[in-house]
C-alpha cells in the first residue's frame, strides 16, 4: 500500500500535478502563507516536505498538495489562478497554476543563488526576488516568465545590488517603493519600484540582526520591521535578565529615506518573560492593529498601532509600561509550535503559518484564541531530528525566553553577529557565531577547538549560551545533536563551473599559498590548532582551530573576531599568505584564489 502511494506520488510529481503524499508522511513545516485576493483559498510553502498545499478557507480543508522541489520559501499569488514559489535550495522560482481544487506545476526557472523574498510590482509586470546568496534583487519580466520555458530563461531583466544576504522584500501599496531587508549587516534598501533606481540604504539601529518580514503602512509612508538586537554585553544570566544580551524590537523607518533620527524602535520584551524571535508583522485592513509572530516564544502579539508610544532615541530595554499594563493596547496569544508568517483575513482574524506544528492557525485576535487549526500533515510521531529542531527553535530554553539557538545560528547558519559566550572561559572576548552547516563533520568545535564531543558541546550550549533554567535531559542533548547532523550546505552554484582562474586558484591553494596544510580534506579543515590570524589581547588562549572553508561564500563576516568583512580583507589584512605560508601573491593570483574559495 505504502509503495503504491509513493509510486503515485512520484508519478504525480513527474507529471507536475497534485496528489496525496505517502502514508509515512513528512513534516510539512509551512514557512509562508499567501491568501488569494478573494480570500477563498490560501497556499502554503511547506519547507520540510518540499510541497505547496492549497487550502479552502471556508471548509478549512486541504484541497490539494503538490510536490514542488527543495526549499520552498516565499510565495505570492499573481492573480486568482497563478502563483510563484521561490525554491531556495534549487535556486529557482516555480510557476504554479490552480484550477478549481487542483494545482499544477507549470515550470521552474533558474533565478540565482538562494531565492527568498518575493514581491510584484503594482502593474503586475515585474516580480522582484531577493537572492540571499548573490546579494542582489533579481527583477523578472512576468510576461516572459509565464509565457514559455524558452522565454522564461530570459525573464531576468535586471539585478539590483543590495547588502549582504537579502531575505525579505515588500512593495509599498502605492507601488512606488521596493523595500529589501538584508541580514548581514542588517540594512533596509529602498529602490524606486518603477525606475529601479536606488533611493536609500539604512542600518537598523546599532546591533539589529535577523530582520524578519516587514510590513508597510497603507499610506506607503513607513516600514515596520521586526528584528533582534545585539546589545553586546557578555552572555551571563544577569545581563540576559535585563535585556543586555539580545532583545527583540520593532523598527519604524520613514519611506523612502530619512535622517537616522527619524528611525524609531519599540522594545517588545517584558522582564522575566521576554519575546523570542519576532519574525513577521502584518497590519489589519483598517491599519489600526499590528500583529507580530514570535517563533521562539510560540505566540502572536497584538498591538494597537495608533497608540504605540514610539520612544524617541534609545528605546530602553523593555516594552513600555503603558502597553504592558493595558490589554486593549498589547496582548500575547499563545499558539504553540513556531509561528513564522501571518496575514489578516478580516478585521478580527489572522491566518498564521506555524512551521513546527505543521498547521495553519486561524487566530481570533478579539477573543484572544486560536479559533481553527488546519492540519497540513505530519508523521504520527516526531523523529529525534524533529525533536531536536523543536529544541533549536525554542526560546523558552533560554533564561526568561529572550532568544533561541536559532537567534544566533539563524536557521542553522549564522546571524553574522559576535557574542561573548562563555566557552572560551574569558570575558570581553566576543567571538563570531560559527555557521552550523555541515557542523557534524568539522570537529573539534568552537574557535579554539576545545570541544571534542558534539553532545557534550550541546549540553554546554544549553547551559552556558542559553542559560536555561530547565533541567537538560539526555533526550534534549541527543535529539539536538541529531538535528545538527542534518544541517547541510546549500548547493553552491559556483562549484560546478570550470575556468582557468578556478584551476589556478586551486593550485595556489594546494601548493604555492600552502592553504591546504591547515584547510584540508573534503571539509577544508584539520583537527589541529594553530596561532590565530587576528589576536585579541584579552584571549586566554591565542590558538585556533581552522574553520571549514566549505560554504565560505555564504558567510559575510570572517575570523573569530568577525573583523574581516570579505574574503579580500581576510587575505590582504588579517590572514595573509605572506604570514601563513611565507609566500606573497600578486593581485591576479589573489583574485584566482578568492574565486576558488567561493566555489567551495
Ligand atoms: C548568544 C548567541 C548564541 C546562542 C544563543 C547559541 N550559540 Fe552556539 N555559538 C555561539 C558562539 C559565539 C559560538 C563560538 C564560541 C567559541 O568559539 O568560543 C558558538 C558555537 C557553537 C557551536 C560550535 C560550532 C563550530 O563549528 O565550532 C555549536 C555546535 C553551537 N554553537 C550550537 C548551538 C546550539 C545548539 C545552541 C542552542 C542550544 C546555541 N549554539 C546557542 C553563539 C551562540
Ligand atoms: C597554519 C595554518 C593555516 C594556514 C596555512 C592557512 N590558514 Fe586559514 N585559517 C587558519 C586558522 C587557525 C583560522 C582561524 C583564525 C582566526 O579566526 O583567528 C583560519 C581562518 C581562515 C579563513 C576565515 C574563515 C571563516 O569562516 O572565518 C579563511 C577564509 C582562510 N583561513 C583561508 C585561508 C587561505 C586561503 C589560506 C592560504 C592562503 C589559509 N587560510 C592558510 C589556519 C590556517
Amino acid at each position: 500500500m505504502k509503495r503504491k502511494c509513493l509510486g503515485l506520488l512520484v508519478l504525480a510529481y513527474t507529471l507536475g500535478i497534485c496528489a496525496r503524499l505517502p502514508a509515512d508522511e513528512p513534516h510539512r513545516s509551512p514557512f509562508a502563507v499567501a491568501v488569494s485576493a478573494d480570500q477563498s483559498v490560501c497556499l502554503t510553502a511547506n519547507a520540510t516536505a518540499g510541497s505547496v498545499s492549497l487550502v479552502d478557507l471556508s471548509t478549512m480543508k486541504v484541497l490539494c498538495e503538490l510536490a514542488i522541489g527543495r526549499g520552498p520559501r516565499e510565495l505570492i499569488w499573481l492573480d486568482e489562478t497563478t502563483a510563484l514559489v521561490c525554491l531556495s535550495q534549487e535556486d529557482s522560482v516555480a510557476v504554479v497554476k490552480r484550477e478549481g481544487d487542483q494545482l499544477t506545476l507549470i515550470r521552474k526557472t533558474n533565478v540565482g543563488d538562494e531565492p527568498g523574498g518575493i514581491a510584484i510590482s503594482n502593474d503586475r509586470r515585474r516580480a522582484f526576488i531577493a537572492l540571499g546568496g548573490d546579494d542582489v534583487v533579481a527583477v523578472l519580466d512576468l510576461a516572459k516568465l509565464l509565457s514559455s520555458d524558452d522565454a522564461a530563461k530570459t525573464a531576468i531583466v535586471d539585478r539590483l545590488p543590495v547588502g549582504g544576504i537579502p531575505r525579505t522584500l515588500a512593495v509599498s501599496s502605492d507601488g512606488r517603493w521596493l523595500v529589501t531587508c538584508c541580514a548581514v549587516p542588517c540594512e533596509v534598501f529602498v529602490h524606486d519600484a518603477e525606475s529601479l533606481k536606488p533611493v536609500s540604504a539604512r542600518k537598523i539601529f546599532d546591533g539589529g540582526f535577523n530582520p524578519g518580514r516587514p510590513a508597510i503602512t497603507g499610506d506607503s509612508q513607513l516600514v515596520i520591521l521586526p528584528s533582534a538586537v545585539n546589545r553586546a554585553f557578555s552572555v551571563t544570566a544577569g545581563m540576559i535578565d535585563i535585556g543586555w544580551v539580545i532583545d527583540n524590537r520593532l523598527s519604524k523607518l520613514p519611506l523612502p529615506d530619512g535622517e537616522p533620527g527619524d528611525q524609531k524602535q519599540l522594545g517588545l520584551d517584558i522582564r522575566g518573560k521576554a519575546v523570542g524571535d519576532a519574525n513577521s508583522v502584518a497590519f489589519s485592513p483598517d491599519g489600526k492593529t499590528l500583529v507580530v509572530t514570535c517563533g521562539g516564544t510560540h505566540e502572536l502579539l497584538v498591538i494597537d498601532y495608533a497608540t504605540i508610544p514610539w520612544p524617541s532615541g534609545d528605546p530602553g530595554d523593555f516594552l513600555p509600561e503603558a502597553l504592558r499594563k493595558d490589554p486593549s493596547r498589547f496582548r500575547r496569544i499563545k499558539l504553540g509550535g513556531r509561528p513564522v508568517d501571518v496575514q489578516f483575513i478580516d478585521r478580527s482574524r489572522v491566518l498564521v503559518a506555524n512551521y513546527l506544528s505543521d498547521t495553519l492557525q486561524i487566530v481570533d485576535i478579539e477573543a484572544n484564541r486560536v479559533a481553527n487549526t488546519i492540519a497540513l500533515g505530519s508523521p504520527a510521531e516526531p523523529s529525534d531530528v524533529r525533536r531536536g529542531e523543536i529544541v533549536f527553535y525554542d526560546a523558552d530554553r533560554s533564561l526568561h525566553s529572550w532568544f533561541s539557538c536559532h537567534t544566533c545560528h539563524t536557521e542553522g547558519h549564522t546571524s553574522g553577529q559576535v557574542f561573548d559566550t562563555r566557552n572560551d572561559q574569558s570575558y570581553g572576548t566576543p567571538k563570531l557565531i560559527p555557521s552550523l552547516r555541515g557542523v557534524a563533520d568539522t570537529g573539534p568545535w568552537t574557535w579554539h577547538g576545545w570541544q571534542t564531543d558534539l553532545k557534550d558541546a550541546m549540553r554546554r550550549s544549553l547551559q552556558e549560551s542559553m542559560n536555561t533554567e530547565q533541567p537538560i535531559s539526555q533526550d534534549d542533548v541527543e535529539s539536538l545533536t541529531a538535528y545538527l547532523t542534518t544541517l547541510q550546505h546549500p548547493e553552491n552554484p559556483r562549484s560546478n563551473t570550470v575556468s582557468p582562474a578556478l584551476t589556478q586558484g586551486r593550485l595556489l591553494f594546494e601548493r604555492k599559498a600552502g592553504c591546504a596544510k591547515c584547510h584540508s580534506g573534503s571539509e577544508f579543515t584539520t583537527p589541529e590548532i594553530f596561532d590565530g590570524a587576528v589576536e585579541d589581547p584579552k584571549d586566554r588562549n591565542k590558538q585556533y582551530n581552522p574553520p571549514t572553508l566549505k560554504g565560505v561564500s555564504t558567510r559575510r563576516r570572517f575570523l573569530h573576531t568577525g573583523k574581516a568583512k570579505s574574503l579580500e580583507q581576510v587575505l590582504t589584512k588579517y590572514h595573509r599568505p605572506q604570514e601563513t605560508a611565507g609566500e606573497s601573491l600578486d593581485d591576479n593570483e589573489l583574485s584566482a584564489l578568492i574565486d576558488y574559495l567561493k566555489s567551495l
